[in-house]
């Protein structure tokens, strides 16, 4: 019909005159779309404040709960979670509900890994480590405030506030909590806590402070959708879209959850940039690490964002040495990778390294963990039964 309008006028003028009005048209249609999505999508502050209000109550976040932690954590050694069961390899969520007092966690690691997090805020290439689409916003201001409040009520020996600052006083540095700021508001809690931070906007990563990558750069994906992200991940789509996109739209400010993940890398830098399959074949299993993630999500409850935290733990697996129960059911995790997992979880760099590890510690040639019921309640004891014959 367009065709037909077009050529009914003969002339190419009229043609060339008629095609320009409706770039116009098109243009113009296409601009305000843009701009009706924009202040959509922009966060309005006293809207979603009254919001919050009446729809969350006073604690959205039950932060009433925070309990003051004794002492300094900062000498505690890290407590890495060894999560993993034996038995047939399930693809689920994993969601448990977050234990408000274990948001954020600190350890001996903090100082070392503070200071390396601040020399990438300040080196040139920052933008490879922090980066934020949305510039200074509601949410990114929110989420300051929030890990500030949270930071200074549970950990008070380490970190204190007032009106424009947060001070951490044993490694005599302060910054600036209100404008003028002297960091990204996101830059400032990536330096306030051990996790990596992701914030994320309708399903879609927006901004990241990623000191800790698993093998992949913050500007190859920030701005990604949740499905992009995890399309690569094998029974991803089979097995979990649904029902994470179902999660993404019901979380609410008090149901935030926590869940962990498992890797094993053929190397032992937390920091990974290169796909781990880019790796050589490992030859020692001195090369070969855990990497185990304590992961959480939570909605804040004025802006409606999604803040993501990862916080990475990387362990040589050979700790496992003094853990035979614990050797014993990851071996038999492992054992039981579907193909496409196994590939996409690079067993063909450490497996054969790995295999002979276990066999030479625990003796045997194969993991004998028991039969199924035996092997839900060895992993909610993290033990082995053959231990206690
Ligand atoms: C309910 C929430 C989520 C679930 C259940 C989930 C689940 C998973 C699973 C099962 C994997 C594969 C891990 C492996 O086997 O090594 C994965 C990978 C990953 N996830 Fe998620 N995830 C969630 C939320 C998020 C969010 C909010 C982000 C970031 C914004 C994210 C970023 C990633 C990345 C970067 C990977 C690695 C993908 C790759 O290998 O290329 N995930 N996720």
């Amino acid at each position: 019909m367009l065709a037909n309008l077009i050529f009914s006028f003969g002339s190419p003028v009229w043609t060339g005159i008629i095609i320009s009005l409706l770039l116009c048209g098109i243009t113009r249609a296409l601009k305000l779309l843009l701009a009706a999505n924009k202040l959509r999508s922009k966060p309005q502050s006293t809207n979603n404040e009254a919001r919050s209000k009446t729809e969350y109550g006073p604690d959205p976040l039950g932060f009433g709960a925070i309990v003051t932690f004794q002492g300094l954590p900062l000498s505690q050694k890290p407590d890495w979670p060894r999560y993993w069961k034996p038995g047939k390899f399930q693809m689920t969520m994993a969601l448990r509900k977050l234990d408000i007092n274990n948001w954020f966690n600190y350890d001996e690691l903090f100082d070392d890994e503070h200071t390396k997090k601040l020399a990438m805020a300040r080196s040139e290439d920052s933008k490879d480590y922090v980066d934020y689409l949305d510039g200074i916003d509601d949410a990114v201001l929110e989420l300051l405030d929030t890990v500030v409040a949270y930071v200074t009520k549970r950990f008070p020996g380490i970190f204190r506030a007032d009106k424009n600052y947060v001070y951490i006083d044993h490694l005599q540095e302060k910054y600036r909590i209100r404008e003028p700021f002297d960091f990204h508001p996101l830059t400032v809690v990536g330096l306030l806590v051990m996790d990596d931070v992701y914030y994320l906007t309708a399903i879609r990563r927006r901004g990241a402070f990623l000191a800790c990558p698993s093998g992949w750069r913050l500007q190859q994906r920030i701005g990604w959708q949740l499905h992009q992200i995890h399309d690569p991940v094998p029974l991803w789509k089979e097995k979990l879209r649904k029902s994470m996109e179902r999660f993404f739209l019901n979380l609410h400010p008090s149901k935030a959850i926590q869940r962990n993940n498992l890797v094993i890398q053929p190397v032992g830098d937390i920091f990974q940039i290169v796909p781990f399959e880019s790796n050589p074949k490992c030859s020692s299993i001195d090369q070969v690490h855990i990497r185990t993630e304590l992961q959480s999500l939570t909605r804040l409850p004025r802006s409606q964002a999604i803040i993501f935290t990862v916080r990475t733990y990387l362990t040589p697996v050979t700790i496992l040495r003094e853990e035979p129960a614990q050797l014993e059911a990851l071996w038999d995790h492992i054992r039981h990778f579907p193909p496409d997992v196994a590939d996409y979880k690079c067993r063909h760099l450490w497996g054969d390294v790995f295999e002979e590890f276990c066999r030479d510690v625990l003796r045997k040639n194969d993991p004998h963990i028991g039969n199924a019921e035996e092997k839900v309640e060895i992993a909610k004891r993290g033990g082995c039964p053959l231990e206690s014959k």
